[in-house]
């Protein structure tokens, strides 16, 4: 990880890049970032005005809808239309995508990632992946530009390498990280842990031989699992290893949701470096048939991603 000197806000960045749409692209981002901005503003304050717990509602994946969910949905929708530059939106929180315009940007997001740790004043994030509209089922190699918020911290790759800004004083978003690269390998593996008796024997077999003594291989790895996408994927970014969403017996295709969230993690992973993968194909690659379809997700560093597809092939034992 290198720490950069030069100032420059998320705004210089994006139309600095090559992209020939970069002044579009850098209003888009820009209204995310605002809308990231009032989020963290209100979440800091949630306990403070009614603004924790759930609807008492569920969403069109059967999960129970949390108060912050659907106000954040509606702060970065209002963001993005705006914006003036989208066609189309497609929302965790929103059953059927949104048409918006007939031209302009797809963008595709997860309002509040890791909902389940709001009421604990736990990590969340917004994540969002942009996409040249209408059609907003496309492949994650499409991507113009994807990202994510956790508090006051953007990451975002527009496919020329992964930098990272930060909230300063003064309420702007600067450069804080740039060309971030993922180890080639990691010492931690990020899994819900609890769910060992649902995973396939790869996986499983996998996960146990990262918890065997070896220190030639630096094994045992560390478990860390925050259970908020944002958080945990972060963490591995910055130092390595291997987050895991598996299939899981009754849940073939796991739980994570390739638009939203497997996506742009896979974009910023191959950007820094690292891989994607369902365990069996590259999570870049899948054209999705439904907005809220889900992926299994192997995401980290390189050789670790290898390594577990090995293990779900059965070629490692
Ligand atoms: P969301 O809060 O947007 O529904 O996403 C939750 C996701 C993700 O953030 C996290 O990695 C995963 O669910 C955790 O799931 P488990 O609680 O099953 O481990
Ligand atoms: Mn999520
Ligand atoms: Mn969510």
């Amino acid at each position: 990880m290198k720490m950069t000197s030069s100032p420059i806000t998320l705004d210089a960045y994006v139309r600095a890049s090559r992209r020939s749409d970069a002044d579009s692209l850098a209003v888009v981002v820009d209204h995310l970032a605002e809308a990231g901005k009032t989020i963290a503003q209100q979440l800091a304050q949630a306990a403070l005005i009614g603004q924790l717990g759930t609807t008492g509602t569920t969403n069109v994946q059967g999960e129970s809808v949390k108060k912050l969910d659907l106000w954040a949905n509606e702060v970065v929708m209002a963001a993005l239309e705006e914006t003036g530059l989208v066609s189309v939106l497609v929302s965790e929180e929103m059953d059927e995508p949104r048409r918006v315009a007939p031209a302009g940007y797809a963008v595709c997001f997860d309002p509040v990632d890791g909902s389940s740790n709001l009421d604990v004043n736990g990590i969340v994030g917004t994540i969002f992946s942009i996409r040249p509209g209408p059609d907003p089922l496309q492949r994650g190699t499409n991507q113009v530009a994807a990202g994510y918020g956790p508090s006051t911290v953007i990451v975002l790759t527009l496919g020329e390498g992964v930098d990272a800004f930060t909230l300063d004083d003064g309420g702007r978003f600067v450069r804080s990280h740039s060309c971030l690269r993922m180890p080639a390998r990691g010492r931690t593996f990020s899994v819900n842990d609890g769910h060992t008796a649902k995973w396939e024997p790869g996986i499983r077999r996998y996960i146990d031989w990262l918890r065997e003594i070896d220190s030639a291989s630096g094994r045992p790895y560390g478990a860390r699992y925050v259970g908020s996408l944002v958080a945990d994927f972060h963490r591995t970014l910055l130092e390595g290893g291997v987050y895991l969403y598996p299939a899981e017996m009754g849940r073939a295709s796991g739980k994570l949701r390739l638009q939203y969230e497997a996506a742009p993690m896979a974009f910023l992973a191959e950007q820094a470096g690292g891989r994607a993968s369902t365990g069996r194909e590259r999570i870049m690659n899948i054209r999705p048939t439904t907005p809220h379809q889900r992926v299994p997700l192997l995401i980290g560093s390189a050789e670790d991603v290898s390594l577990a597809e090995s293990y779900i092939a059965g070629r490692a034992a």
